[in-house]
C-alpha cells in the first residue's frame, strides 16, 4: 500500500460534538485530544513521517474570549504534559503560525518544545496555531522582499522554491493527503500554497469521534488514487 508521506488535518466539529451532548464547547476541544493521539500513533505505525494539524486559525480569534482562553490554556497544558511522551515515541514537534499574535506563556512553551532535540525522529508533528494560509504567503513574500532589498537575492531569482522555503512548512514535503472532519468541504485558509496537489478527503465524522479506522480508511483511499500532478495517466503516456 502506498502511504502518504505527509498528512495534513483540519480537526473540525469539536463544538458540535459538545453541543449535541449538552456540554460546553470547551468539552469538545478537550475530547479532541484523543483523536490527536490516535492519529499520531497511526502515523508511526503506518510509517507516515509528517503530520500537520490545524489547531487554531487566524480567524479563530473572533470566537468568544472565554473559548479562545480555554484553547490557549489547553495548548499550553498539552504541550507541557505530552512533550516527554512524544519525544520517547520519537515524535519531534514544531509549530507554524503568527507568534506575534500569541501571548508570552504559549510562545515560551512553543520555543521550549522546539528546542527539544529528537534525533532521527520517526514522526515530525507540526501544529498550526494562529495560522492562516494567506498570512503564511504574505510573511514569505515579506522575507523575499527583505532579501532582495538587502542584496541577498536578485528579483529574477525569485522562484516557487525560494518562496516555498520561506513558508511555515519550509523544506517539508507538501501534504500528500488532506483530511477535514466535521462535514464541511472547504480548505478554510489552511496551507494554501502547500495543498496545491494534495489529495482531499472529507469526513462527516465530528473530530472527537474520528477513530483509527477512519484515519486508516482515508489512507487506504489515498493509496488507490492515481496522482497526476497535471500530467496524464501513466497508461496513456505513449
Ligand atoms: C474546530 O472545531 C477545532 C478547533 C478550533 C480546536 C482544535 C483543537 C484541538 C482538537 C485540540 C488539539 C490540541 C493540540 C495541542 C494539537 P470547532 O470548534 O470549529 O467545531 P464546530 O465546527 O463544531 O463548532
Amino acid at each position: 500500500m502506498t502511504v502518504p508521506r505527509h498528512v495534513a488535518i483540519i480537526m473540525d466539529g469539536n463544538g458540535r460534538w459538545a453541543s449535541r451532548r449538552g456540554l460546553p464547547r470547551s468539552a469538545g476541544h478537550k475530547a479532541g485530544l484523543k483523536p490527536v493521539r490516535t492519529c499520531i500513533e497511526l502515523c508511526r505505525r503506518l510509517g507516515i513521517p509528517y503530520l500537520t494539524l490545524f489547531a487554531f486559525s487566524s480567524e479563530n480569534w473572533s470566537r468568544p474570549v472565554t473559548e479562545v482562553g480555554f484553547l490557549m490554556n489547553l495548548f499550553i497544558e498539552t504541550i507541557e504534559r505530552e512533550l516527554d511522551d512524544l519525544a520517547q515515541q520519537s515524535v519531534e514537534v514544531r509549530f507554524i503560525g503568527d507568534r506575534a499574535a500569541l501571548g508570552a506563556p504559549i510562545v515560551e512553551r512553543i520555543v521550549a518544545a522546539e528546542a527539544r532535540a529528537v534525533p532521527d525522529a520517526q514522526l515530525r508533528l507540526t501544529i498550526a496555531i494562529a495560522y492562516g494560509g494567506r498570512w503564511d504567503i504574505v510573511q514569505a513574500v515579506r522575507g523575499l522582499a527583505t532579501d532582495v532589498a538587502e542584496g541577498h537575492l536578485a528579483a529574477d531569482e525569485i522562484s516557487e522554491a525560494e518562496l516555498a522555503k520561506r513558508l511555515g512548512l519550509g523544506s517539508l514535503p507538501d501534504p500528500d493527503l488532506f483530511i477535514r472532519t466535521g462535514g464541511e468541504k472547504r480548505i478554510s485558509n489552511f496551507l494554501l500554497w502547500n495543498l496545491a496537489y494534495s489529495e482531499l478527503w472529507f469526513s462527516d465524522r465530528l473530530w472527537p469521534e474520528f477513530s483509527a479506522d477512519d484515519f486508516a480508511e482515508a489512507v487506504a483511499d489515498f493509496s488507490g488514487r492515481e496522482r497526476r500532478f497535471g500530467g496524464v495517466p501513466s497508461v496513456e503516456r505513449t
